[in-house]
């Protein structure tokens, strides 16, 4: 989950894909992607984050929705970009002592050497800030994946 669902989490859903098609395991595990934001519900992932990830072999073809109270039930962990994802997505449950809460968490947190605990916006930079969200999110999927499998 992202802010707008056309940029971080598309990406996160088509690294994850791939890393899960290597492996031979796509039967194994359903993942999707949303944002807390509706500004871009129905369109493709931004170019720059579709051309950056094409240049890894990676293909962006998700189209933009927005996360409700009842995706939450429908996963057992909901992976968020940053800080104000988490608060955003936390608040969608109604009632606060939901068991719920416990599954959703910072994708960083399964990264193994980031310094980073949030994958950086980079919808008003440059190209860089796309080549760091790949990079950040490889390194957590990677940990994602063997935790998943272990
Ligand atoms: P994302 O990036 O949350 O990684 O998809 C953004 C995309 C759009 C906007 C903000 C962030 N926006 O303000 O429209």
């Amino acid at each position: 989950v992202c802010l707008g669902n056309i940029c971080r989490s598309p990406a996160a859903e088509a690294v994850f894909k791939q890393k899960i098609k290597d492996r031979n395991l796509e039967n194994v595990f359903a993942v999707d992607s949303e944002g807390t934001g509706g500004w871009h519900v129905g369109n493709l992932p931004d170019r720059r984050m579709r051309e950056t990830a094409l240049a890894r072999g990676i293909e962006l073809t998700s189209r933009s929705r927005q996360i409700e109270e009842n995706d939450l039930y429908q996963f057992d962990h909901i992976l968020v970009m940053d800080k104000d994802n988490l608060t955003a997505v936390k608040s969608l449950l109604k009632d606060e002592s939901n068991s719920v809460n416990s599954k959703i968490k910072l994708i960083l947190s399964y990264s193994k050497n980031s310094q980073f605990d949030e994958v950086p916006d980079p919808y008003y930079g440059g190209q860089k800030g796309f080549d760091k969200v790949l990079d950040l999110l490889n390194e957590a999927i990677d940990g994602l994946i063997e935790s998943l499998i272990d």
